[in-house]
């Protein structure tokens, strides 16, 4: 029905009104000025203008809506796309505290609730979720995704996808939901946004491209296409990763949607002379939508009548604009997503939606350090010293591409602390210090508080606009004179507890040793400040683990878990070996590291099958974990594995399993994974996927150091 209800259509527009269909232009937003407006309302009477990036909101859209069906000649609804990242109004921790979570099923629900809401605001079309590998912490969008590692990239991908799309699409309350940047974007050079992704096919096969796979296999209907290059071909001209790889070997049919302008910059990446070039090029690549640059709608025609560009393309791509509004079911109904303003207030910032918020916050927090385990707090401790730039700082709680969040709906630590604080504990605050600059006037007042106190809180970080797009540092310290704060603090040698709030993993290692406990927090979302005292009274134990490696210093990146080995890998008293002079070449923190406030023993792993044979490549592991503590807790139970001898090069341990476990003290459980195909193949020297016989070594336990492992052989029969 589909396919006939479009083609018939498609039979009926004029190269103009096709073109039109293609074109995206920047957002009006709610502050939509008289005289813009009057514009952009009759481009969309002309059939200009197919979809609409940056817009929503009940009454605005349906506005334009009824404009497109009511008053332009074929009356084809509007689509409207918003970047919904992580949450709508209701903001939920940062992509990457999220992913920390290590669990797909509260992943999947926190893109539910954004789908929701941004549903009731008449949003068709999210530009999540951002499905990049991250392994430069440099690079300011590693917020925005799932960290570092290809499985937990691709389990959690997979799952924001089903949580923003739902079961059925045309329901009133799912949306596209888009997988980007399309492709190897986070590969930029030296973490700089836009750069050149210089990597070879093989890192492309098995480290960027999986978390697409996987969002595409969850039936992503849009993927929006990355700025950077690869190999000399700019990502909106790359017609052999869009076409033939996207589209031709995965199957995929939906909808390909330009970043914002990237058709245009075809001409400073110096591969179109001009616009109808770049057009040219970008439609051939098959990117469908052309987002602000205008370009196919403005200089397109020209070439398609010339025969310089096949109308073919135009089709094929108009039809896939085409699908997309008859599966959300708008050419059924194209105000079923705007019509029930009541729906935007009810659902706006429900209550039900801030509680998802605070369970995924708690479950987002990693707990770094805690030594002689001075967390959790009592909530009767006496005085606590509350110090630092983030204490009290809203906008600190939402991070970036907060939806139409608003940072007097968050709820910051010093004012769920007010609230939360048994009768005989009194806090005493000082800032101490900004996030940035030179300033430490307020260090006096900060040691004066910690010096008079039973225990100190601090609240250090990143000002949300450190990270995100186009936000990239040079160094991954603490900004400002923070660290230097948080010494002084420390050398009061009161129990010091200190919470970080930022986008990226930060190098703290000179606080290591000097305060008792580090938290990192990310940037929690709108109840961030409840989450955070939940965790730090123990109403909740943390459970997050790293989702990236922490760098000791901004010298080691690319520092990552899987690395491949070397012909000399590290080793302490052999100088000639892959290390540096200055710093030890491991990490401060290992991918998968967190403390939780009880702690765990894992028994040896044990393999079902000693010998796999080649052509059933199945296994199945099995790992007893203990709670040896004194408090119930869940443990992020991780399986790597290791390809011990192959034809290529292998990492050297590679993540392909992990369960959160909750356990009462001196529970013990027995976990299991299955390791299938996929998890044992590799991509073979001419790129075919294959698993190959040899040992294999699998290890379990609470990170990617974990050392505990057994072995196991695949074989030819
Ligand atoms: O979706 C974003 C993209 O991630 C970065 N450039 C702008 C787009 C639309 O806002």
């Amino acid at each position: 029905a589909e396919r006939a209800f479009v083609d018939a259509l498609l039979a009926r527009m004029t190269l103009a009104e096709k073109l039109g269909q293609l074109n995206q232009p920047p957002g009006v937003g709610n502050n939509t000025g008289p005289a813009a407006m009057a514009g952009s309302e009759e481009q969309v009477r002309q059939g200009q203008i197919g979809s609409w990036l940056g817009t929503q909101g009940a009454e605005l859209t349906c506005r334009l809506q009824k404009i497109a069906v009511e008053e332009s000649r074929l009356g084809i609804p509007l689509l409207f796309a918003y970047d919904v990242i992580h949450g709508m109004r209701t903001v939920f921790p940062v992509p990457l505290g999220e992913a920390s979570s290590f669990d797909p099923e509260e992943v999947r629900n926190a893109a539910r609730v954004a789908a929701v809401e941004a549903t009731a605001h008449g949003v068709h079309w999210t530009y999540a979720p951002m499905v990049d590998i991250a392994r430069d912490p440099r690079w300011g969008r590693i917020v925005e995704g799932s960290g570092e590692d290809p499985y937990l990239g691709s389990v959690l991908a997979a799952a924001r996808v089903r949580g923003f799309q739902g079961d059925d699409l045309a329901a009133p309350d799912t949306l596209l939901a888009t997988a980007k940047h399309f492709v190897a974007y986070g590969a930029a050079e030296g973490g700089r946004d836009y750069d050149v992704a210089d990597i070879s096919e093989r890192t492309l096969h098995e480290v960027y491209l999986p978390p697409f796979k996987a969002a595409v296999d969850a039936g992503a209907q849009s993927v929006m296409a990355s700025f950077n290059e690869i190999g000399g071909i700019p990502m909106h001209a790359h017609r052999g990763l869009i076409q033939d790889l996207l589209r031709g070997q995965w199957g995929w049919d939906g909808l390909l949607v330009s970043d914002y302008t990237g058709v245009m910059e075809l001409m400073p990446h110096g591969i179109a002379a001009d616009r109808e070039e770049a057009g040219r090029r970008g439609l051939h690549a098959g990117v469908d939508v052309d987002m602000v640059s205008a370009i196919y709608l403005n200089d397109l025609p020209a070439a398609v009548e010339a025969g310089r560009v096949p109308m073919s393309e135009v089709d094929a791509a108009v039809r896939r604009v085409l699908n997309a509004k008859y599966r959300l079911g708008l050419f059924e109904d194209p105000y079923r997503y705007c019509r029930d303003a009541g729906r935007e207030q009810a659902l706006t910032l429900a209550p039900e939606h801030r509680a998802a918020a605070r369970r995924m916050a708690q479950k987002s927090m990693v707990l770094l350090e805690n030594d002689g385990a001075v967390l959790p707090l009592s909530k009767d401790i006496g005085t606590l010293a509350v110090i630092g730039p983030l204490a009290d700082e809203p906008w600190a709680m939402l991070g970036n591409w907060v939806g139409i969040g608003r940072p007097e709906d968050a709820v910051t630590p010093l004012a769920a602390l007010r609230e939360r604080i048994g009768p005989r504990t009194r806090l005493l605050v000082a800032k101490g210090a900004q996030v940035d600059g030179d300033d430490t006037s307020g260090f006096e007042e900060a040691v004066r508080a910690a010096r008079q106190a039973d225990a100190v809180l601090m609240f250090l970080g990143e000002h949300p606009e450190m990270s995100a797009e186009a936000n990239n540092r040079t160094s991954l310290d603490l900004p400002g004179v923070q660290e230097q704060l948080a010494l002084a603090v420390a050398a009061t040698g009161k129990p010091v507890v200190v919470v970080l709030l930022n986008g990226r993993p930060l190098s703290t290692g000179a606080l290591q040793g000097k305060v008792a406990s580090i938290l990192e927090a990310w940037f929690p979302g709108v109840e961030g400040g409840n989450a955070l005292v939940d965790v730090l009274f123990g109403d909740v134990a943390p459970s997050g683990k790293l989702p990236v490696t922490v760098p000791r210093n901004v010298g080691q990146v690319p520092i990552y878990h899987a690395r491949r080995n070397t012909g000399r890998p590290p080793e302490k008293d052999n100088k000639f070996t892959s290390k540096y002079i200055d710093v030890h070449w491991s990490p401060l923190y290992p991918f998968g590291h967190g403390l939780g406030y009880t702690t765990f023993e894992y028994g040896e792993p044990t393999v079902e099958r000693a010998r796999v044979p080649l052509d059933d490549p199945r296994q199945v592991v099995r790992v007893r974990v203990t709670n040896t503590g004194p408090r119930a807790g869940t443990e992020v139970v991780q399986l790597y594995l290791r390809d011990d001898v192959a034809s290529v090069t292998r990492p050297v341990r590679e993540l392909r399993g992990f369960q959160r476990v909750e356990l009462q003290p001196g529970e013990s459980r027995e976990v299991e994974f299955t390791l299938g195909f996929e998890d044992l193949a590799l991509y073979d020297a001419r790129m075919r996927r294959v698993v190959e016989p040899g040992t294999f070594t699998v290890f379990a336990g609470g990170s990617s150091a974990a050392v505990q492992s057994a072995r196991f052989e695949v074989v030819a029969r």
